[in-house]
């Protein structure tokens, strides 16, 4: 298969996690004799100090006429305390998602079994978590009218849905629960939002069209609560995009770390592929940063085009280095020397050689392999 991929590495931590999904991306191609290419555009911090805008058009431009898009990180910590900057990194970020209307944000959420420890919560209640969480991404309060008095004293967001962007994610989600344990979640504050009120409904009026899946609702600080109480209640949790994207961060601690979670975003014409973490920008060019939900997120874009085979072998080649403890020093109480491309190496040079790395395993434990 011939893909153009345009890459966004973004800021912070961004560039380093994407070269090592590049680099697994283009394993894959060799391997299954693929034709992959690259493009690369500048998007946030690094796209402002450049242009003065955080999505310039020519970063756009290179999107559109990719067949998919691979993302990094954004966001720059000198904009952290600095409320009246008139660009922020993260609005290039918000405004791609906006203009290629990827509405659909999935991130899935999985205990691997070797890294149970890792997590600060009980063995017993994270085991076999397999949740699948659909985000929407393309409205909500991200992008209702935003106001600030001219006297700077009041301010305010609004949260506005309407029908049609509630029922597009909605069928995504209710099929995604048929093809998995037929459980569907909805995460709102039906209480309180009149915006939560209309999901509800919209939900409950579709219900009908999926009689096998069972439905039930959150409030979303109930729900903040049970995923991390009793994770493995959930199957796939459906909710807004403020909602989704707080719980999924939550859900990452099930998971051991941040650096774990990937996510699809998708469109009717677009689909982009990005960890759900930020720029961790004290961890910038330091080795540390784990690539893995960017290998993720490559691995979820192999899975939209259908090159499951070549999907799995990466998931392998994880789950191996995971085993082995390769793995960045936030998941690491063994080696305190493996660093962000040397989790990439490990997992390029499994795809290369599958069968060796197995037999090599012994020497990788000792350190003594040439990729360590
Ligand atoms: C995410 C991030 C973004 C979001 C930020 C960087 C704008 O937190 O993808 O989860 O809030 O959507
Ligand atoms: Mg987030």
């Amino acid at each position: 298969m011939k893909l153009h991929i345009a890459v966004l590495p973004g800021d912070g931590i961004g560039p380093e996690v994407t070269s090592q999904a590049v680099k697994v991306l283009k394993a894959i191609a060799m391997e299954f004799g693929h034709i992959f290419t690259f493009e690369y555009g500048l998007i946030g911090g690094a796209a402002i100090k450049k242009s003065g805008t955080a999505l310039p058009e020519e970063t756009l431009s290179i999107c559109k006429k990719a067949d998919t898009i691979l993302f990094g990180a954004i966001g720059e910590p000198k904009y952290n305390f600095d409320p009246d900057a008139k660009v922020r990194p993260e609005q290039g970020l918000l405004k791609l998602r906006k203009e290629l209307d990827l509405f659909a944000n999935i991130r899935p959420v999985i205990a691997y079994e070797d890294l149970l420890n890792h997590s600060p919560l009980k063995n017993k209640c994270i085991k076999d978590t397999d949740i699948i969480i659909y985000r929407e991404l393309s409205a909500g309060i991200y992008y209702g009218d935003k106001t600030l008095s001219e006297d700077g004293q009041s301010a305010s967001d609004v949260c506005q849905y309407n029908r049609f962007e509630i029922e597009r994610i909605a069928h995504l989600a209710f099929k995604a629960a048929q093809s998995r344990q037929r459980k569907l979640t909805l995460v709102d504050k039906a209480n309180v939002l009149a915006s939560s009120r209309l999901w509800r409904k919209v939900i409950m009026e579709m219900a009908p069209q999926y009689p096998n899946v069972t439905l039930d609702f959150y409030y979303i600080d109930n729900a903040a609560m049970q995923l991390i109480l009793n994770p493995r209640q959930f199957d796939v949790i459906l909710t807004e995009n403020m909602f989704g994207d707080i719980l999924s961060e939550e859900a990452s601690v099930i998971v051991g770390s941040i650096g774990l979670l990937a996510s699809a975003s998708l469109g009717p014409k677009y689909a982009m592929f990005e960890p759900i973490h930020g720029a961790y920008s004290k961890a910038t060019d330091k080795g540390i940063a784990n690539p893995i939900a960017s290998i993720l997120s490559a691995t979820m874009l192999l899975d939209h085009f259908g090159l499951l085979d070549e999907a799995s072998l990466i998931r392998k080649a994880i789950k191996k280095s995971l085993k082995l403890h390769i793995t960045t020093p936030d998941l690491n109480t063994k080696y305190d020397n493996i660093s962000t491309s040397k989790v990439g190496d490990f997992i390029e040079d499994f795809i290369n050689h599958p069968e060796e790395t197995n037999l090599n395993f012994k020497n990788i434990h000792l350190g003594q392999s040439t990729i360590i």
